[in-house]
């Protein structure tokens, strides 16, 4: 990859040796336009290569293999939404700065804002989101609870808190409140379901522990 070219420190090399060699002469000074010129039109053309070319992107949606075809610059979040095929919209786009969770999705079961997670970092790795949750026509202890204990509003929010709380019950179904709320701090509510959130969390995590007892 040809390296692309600085205008800042172009301009400056110039502005230090071509004006001092200059200073004393018309001659000088027609040289100094020249590089100037010179060095503003490659300044110009220099192009950001990288953002050129679309790379194929292998991973696992949902336990199911699929691709995406993308420039290396796109984030997961608009190669799920944007490029994939069809469209994948279970991880909402609101702040696409990392600031408010609603993108949260799992890569390798770890949480991820997925806005601010390059897509070529998945290349053979298993993403989950929210629409991956249920089993056919069962819901998730998760989603089970948030239903049951009425924790959303406009919903903008969910399948982030979703997959942030599955995350947490993953690792230890026995958390507390305290780790439930640590863990989804990347996660905002405009609508203020918090309680409602935490309390969902809390019973989904018993339903878990029962569940693993009785698997037992
Ligand atoms: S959309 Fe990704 S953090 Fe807000
Ligand atoms: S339910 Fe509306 S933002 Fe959380």
């Amino acid at each position: 990859m040809k390296p692309v070219q600085d205008p800042e420190a172009a301009n400056q090399r110039l502005s230090r040796r071509s004006f001092l060699k200059g200073a004393g002469g018309a001659a000088a000074g027609s040289v100094l336009a020249t590089e100037m010129a010179q060095a503003a039109s490659e300044a110009h053309t220099a192009e950001p290569e990288v953002l050129k070319g679309v790379v194929q992107v292998s991973f696992h949606l949902n336990g199911q293999p699929t691709s995406v075809q993308v420039e290396p610059r796109t984030t997961l979040l608009s190669a799920l939404r944007n490029h994939h095929n069809p469209p994948h919209t279970a991880a909402k786009s609101v702040c696409e700065q990392g600031n408010c969770g609603a993108c949260t999705v799992l890569i390798d079961d770890q949480p991820v804002v997925s806005c601010l997670t390059l897509a070529v970092r998945v290349e053979g790795r298993h993403v989950r989101t929210a629409a991956g949750l249920a089993q056919g026509d069962q819901l998730s202890p998760v989603q089970e609870a948030m239903c049951a204990d009425d924790a959303l509003m406009c919903g903008f929010c969910t399948p982030g808190f979703a997959m942030s709380v599955t995350a947490c019950l993953e690792k230890n179904p026995a958390a507390s409140e305290e780790e439930v709320r640590r863990a989804c701090s990347g996660n905002l509510c405009r609508c203020g379901t918090y309680p409602h959130i935490f309390s969902a969390a809390l019973k989904a995590g018993r339903a878990m522990l029962q569940a693993q007892k009785g698997g037992k």
